[in-house]
């Protein structure tokens, strides 16, 4: 079985503490964690089944806010590999009191970039239990990925990625 990649950023909050947190509900020995400062195209081939993690950081003006960032850098990365019989799901951290109307936009951001690839994005979220005003994050009346909101509701994390990780196993036929 091959390992899942879990390539996430910015490295040392809460992105990374939940990349491990997934890690251990896996299991060490089933995937990798790369962060997407370092990563290469290479790199990015040796994975069939793909884990994205980030944050969302601000809105006021979208496009200067991301920019400099790992994913900045990550996104150009991601439009222009090939993602042919590559799954992906995400998990975005966020805060939804400070940041009601822009609860883990990110998820849209990252979207944007992947849904003229081939790869086959999976692990979308129920809205259910979340409380927030709007988000790009939304498709269909789904997350389009796990949203984690470390800020205010950290003792939610391991029951959210828990019953994620168990339907993405089936997604990801893994
Ligand atoms: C400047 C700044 C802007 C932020 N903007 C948003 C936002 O628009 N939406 C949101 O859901 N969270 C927002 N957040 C919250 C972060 O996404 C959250 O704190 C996250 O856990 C940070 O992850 P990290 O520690 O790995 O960097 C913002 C945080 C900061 C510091």
């Amino acid at each position: 079985m091959s390992k899942i990649g879990i390539f996430y950023g910015p490295q040392l909050g809460s992105v990374e503490k939940v990349a491990h947190v997934i890690e251990s509900k896996f299991g060490a020995d089933k995937v990798e964690l790369i962060a997407v400062k370092n990563i290469s195209e290479t790199e990015l081939n040796r994975f069939d089944k793909v884990i994205f993690g980030m944050s969302t950081i601000g809105k006021t003006n979208w496009d200067s806010d991301y920019k400099d960032t790992d994913w900045d850098v990550f996104a150009t990365l991601i439009e222009k590999a090939n993602w042919d019989d590559k799954k992906v799901a995400m998990y975005c951290l966020g805060d939804h009191v400070q940041y009601p109307q822009h609860f883990v936009d990110a998820l849209g951001w990252v979207y944007e970039r992947l849904k003229n690839t081939s790869a086959e994005v999976v692990g979308f979220c129920s809205t259910e239990g979340y409380v927030y005003e709007e988000s790009e994050g939304l498709k269909d009346g789904h997350f389009l990925g796990l949203p984690v909101d470390e800020d205010n509701e950290a003792d939610k994390t391991a029951v959210r990625v828990e019953n994620w990780i168990n339907r993405l196993v089936n997604e990801f036929g893994y």
